[in-house]
């Protein structure tokens, strides 16, 4: 007899009813009845959902193979989909054969029991995975990648890839890891008794970069629309639960583009992120809307199907100081938003996502085109409920001699940032762009609180592990 390999999402359609097939996977549970059969939940992670294998106590290697079969195990099964006759699935597989592939001691493998705390689970990185909650932020996250790349393409934006060692610090906050190839316990000295850099592989100090977006502008100066997706760097010493230390950001560039233009764009796609996993992830959001946040879909509907607000920093300000209500930080022009003012906006005063936009000059980086009043910059963030910022964006300063203003202004070495300006030398246009966090998104998208459980192996400070 010849059989189909399938997985167990193809396996778990009612299409598949009468044919044999083979599946291979990790078992989530065996159950032995009195009626002559046992019952094995398998997953093989292509889909929220287990398969049931019906094994007859009949099959000649049941005490010698079955028996061992546990929770963790991997095996092989050939058999026939059957409907279901039980309730939550359309087909189960009644067994012929059943290899087992690789056990898994029941006296140690960790994930015997469900319910395990998502702390526990940060411990056991390399096993979590396998369960409900981690298969499923793997394949939203998955998804949400793939979106983010047809949104682009359909919209005529090109993939850039930008370098992940950099010179410079795009943002301007001093918050990069060192690349270095010298040994730190006895590496040169300048004259001044400094580790003398001049004698590193780059022959500069060259760090890990905090944003590719200083090279995606070069690119956009010639492709017009581009876009840059991976990983980015922050040696910020805060132990939050949304920042973390190795990140992946979405950053899209585009020419001939203002700041209102700029807030669309960033408003459309987090739309089509939003409707496409209500679309295409809908098992894996039903079960973060059951067992994570049970406002979850709600929210992600009434976020698609409204506009978002529009404040200027501040109107902010004002409404902020005018709610009375108490910070920690106080409010006052000129302050860098907290994340608890950030939360009030969004989730208390319009309970909706609100884009913050022409910031003080002074609390953001050197690139922001400054606005006529010269105190304030077209800058955008863009908060949303449970999360805060998502996306932080502006409009780009695209007049050299403001640009070098400023550069100064933020003691910049002019000299290393010439061929950032000489795209304002060189057929300057007014271009703007933003930057997602990806994990920020996932948390958005799933509902979970911590950066660390969206992440597959979170680098935050202090933990390296894995
Ligand atoms: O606001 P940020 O710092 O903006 C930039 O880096 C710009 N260069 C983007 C651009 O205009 N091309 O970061 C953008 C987003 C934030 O809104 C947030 O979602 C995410 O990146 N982010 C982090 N996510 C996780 N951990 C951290 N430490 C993060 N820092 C920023
Ligand atoms: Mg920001």
């Amino acid at each position: 007899m010849t059989y189909e390999k399938l997985t167990v999402a193809e396996a778990r359609k009612a299409e598949a009813i009468g044919k044999d097939v083979l599946l291979q996977g990790w078992v989530r549970t065996r159950r032995d009845s009195k009626a002559g059969f046992s019952f094995v939940e398998l997953n093989d992670g292509s889909s929220f959902g287990n398969i049931q294998l019906l094994i007859s106590k009949e099959l000649p290697n049941y005490e010698t193979t079955v028996k061992s079969i546990t929770a963790g195990s991997s095996m092989t099964v050939q058999g026939t989909v059957k409907a279901s006759p039980g309730q939550g699935q359309e087909t189960e597989i009644e067994a012929k054969v059943v290899e087992l592939v690789g056990a898994a001691d029941p006296a140690t493998y960790p994930l015997q029991k469900k319910g395990h705390s998502l702390e526990f689970l940060r411990s056991i990185a390399h096993l979590r995975v396998r369960t409900n909650t981690f298969g499923a932020v793997a394949r939203i996250r998955n998804r949400v990648s793939f979106s983010i790349h047809q949104f682009f393409q359909e919209n005529g934006f090109f993939y850039v890839h930008t370098p992940i060692i950099t010179a410079s610090d795009c943002e301007g906050a001093g918050q990069m890891f060192h690349v270095s190839s010298l040994n730190p316990d006895d590496s040169p000295k300048d004259d001044a008794g400094k580790v003398d850099f001049s004698q590193d592989f780059f022959g500069k100090p060259s760090y890990l970069t905090v944003s590719g977006q200083l090279n995606v502008e070069t690119y956009c100066a010639g492709l017009s629309r581009v876009y840059t997706f991976g990983p980015t760097f922050r040696a910020e010493n805060s132990n939050t639960s949304r920042h973390a230390a190795e990140f992946w950001m979405i950053e899209p560039e585009i020419a001939f583009c203002e700041l209102e233009e700029n807030m669309e764009w960033a408003e459309k796609f987090l739309k089509r992120l939003i409707a496409d996993v209500l679309q295409h992830s809908a098992e894996d959001i039903a079960f973060f809307n059951e067992q994570i946040d049970k406002t979850l879909i709600d929210t992600l509907q009434h976020v698609l199907s409204s506009q978002f607000i529009r404040l200027s920093y501040t109107e902010a300000v004002d409404l902020l100081i005018q709610s009375g209500r108490k910070f920690d930080y106080k409010v006052e022009w000129g302050i860098d938003l907290q994340s608890e003012h950030e939360r009030y906006l969004t989730e208390e005063h319009f309970k909706s996502p609100v884009i913050l936009y022409d910031y003080p000059k002074t609390i953001k980086p050197f690139y922001m085109r400054v606005n006529e009043d010269g105190k304030t910059v077209r800058a955008m963030d863009v908060l949303v409920p449970k999360v805060g910022e998502i996306i932080g964006g502006s409009e780009r300063e695209y007049q050299l001699d403001v640009l070098e203003t400023r550069m100064k202004e933020q003691k910049l070495d002019l000299e290393a940032y010439r061929w950032y300006a000489d795209l304002r030398r060189y057929g300057t246009v007014p271009h703007s762009g933003f930057g997602l966090g990806l994990e920020r998104a996932l948390m958005f998208l799933t509902g979970i609180a911590n950066i660390r459980d969206v992440l597959p192996f979170p680098r935050t400070p202090g933990n390296c592990e894995f």
